[in-house]
């Protein structure tokens, strides 16, 4: 099958497929658009989408697969900010786990998030086992207490303390799951993708009234290859750990939103902007 097809009868040759195209894998002629470099095509599925006649397909992401979209989704700007600035960091979870279909549905949107060239290139692991999660934990704080003079952690004693003398977990905060992505080692964009994916997952989160809180520790300690962590979650062969965030039910909602840094900005082209 031909990467790109047209439809000559519903093709309007206006053009659309061929700007919005990335990688300007095609060109027009008296015919319609033509393909020079296929193997330039990264499979985002723009050229198809933008389509307004149905009139080009392209095998990397058929319109056999792409839902129609009637007219853009609109949320007013107050109710977007609102959802936005209340996502917040869950720290204090329920006893109580989170269907696995819920969990399926958030990472679900999670890989719609952007991806570099379109590479996507991450599978995820869900971690349920509390036995495993508190093992996960204690691995960590073994690592973090070989840490402790170093001054880039100056948080670490604080932890350590936290979980060994107050029996609190500040490493995974007694989440009932960890869903932990992976990517090909070889595989440069695999933490940038990873980034995106979990701002996507922690804004649905909030949607189906669930909440997440990235595991940085439990992340620093997976980076520096500690052989007890990798080897505990059973990552894939030729796979690394690329980013961990936990999941569960939140025990308390905010109340209010809360204020950040104030904003900055260097306007360079200042002269022209006041004549807009
Ligand atoms: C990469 C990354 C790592 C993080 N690691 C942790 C962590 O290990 N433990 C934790 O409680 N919060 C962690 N957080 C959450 C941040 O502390 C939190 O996003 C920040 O304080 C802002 O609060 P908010 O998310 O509630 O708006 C992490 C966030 C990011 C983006």
């Amino acid at each position: 099958m031909d990467l790109i097809s047209v439809n000559q009868v519903k093709c309007t040759k206006c053009g659309i497929c061929i700007e919005v195209c990335p990688t300007r894998i095609m060109s027009m002629d008296e015919k319609g658009p033509i393909l020079e470099t296929p193997d330039l095509c990264i499979a985002c599925g723009h050229c198809v989408a933008a389509c307004p006649n149905e009139a080009i397909d392209n095998s990397k992401n058929p319109l056999s697969k792409q839902i129609e979209l009637k007219e853009t989704p609109v949320i007013n700007a107050d109710v977007a900010e609102q959802f936005l600035r209340s996502r917040r960091s869950i720290r204090c979870f329920k006893n109580k786990n989170v269907p696995l279909n819920q969990l399926l549905k958030l990472l679900d949107i999670a890989r719609f998030a952007p991806t570099a060239s379109n590479s996507q290139g991450l599978s995820f692991i869900i971690v349920n086992d509390r036995a495993v999660l508190e093992k996960a934990t204690e691995i960590t704080v073994q690592w973090m207490e070989g840490q402790l003079e170093n001054p880039l952690h100056k948080s670490f004693p604080l932890h350590v303390r936290a979980v060994r003398e107050k029996g609190i977990n500040t490493i995974l905060r007694d989440a009932p799951h960890l869903i932990l992505a992976t990517a090909p080692i070889d595989f440069k964009n695999g933490r940038e993708n990873t980034i995106f994916s979990f701002a996507y997952l922690e804004l649905f989160a909030n949607i189906l009234g669930l909440g997440s809180c990235w595991a940085g520790l439990l992340e620093m300690c997976a980076f520096s290859n500690h052989k007890p962590l990798i080897e505990l979650f059973n990552i894939p062969d030729g796979k690394v750990l690329t980013g961990a965030v936990m999941v569960g039910f939140p025990k308390y909602n905010f109340k209010r939103l809360v204020e950040r840094n104030s904003l900055e900005v260097l306007w360079l082209d200042c002269d022209e902007m006041e004549n807009k």
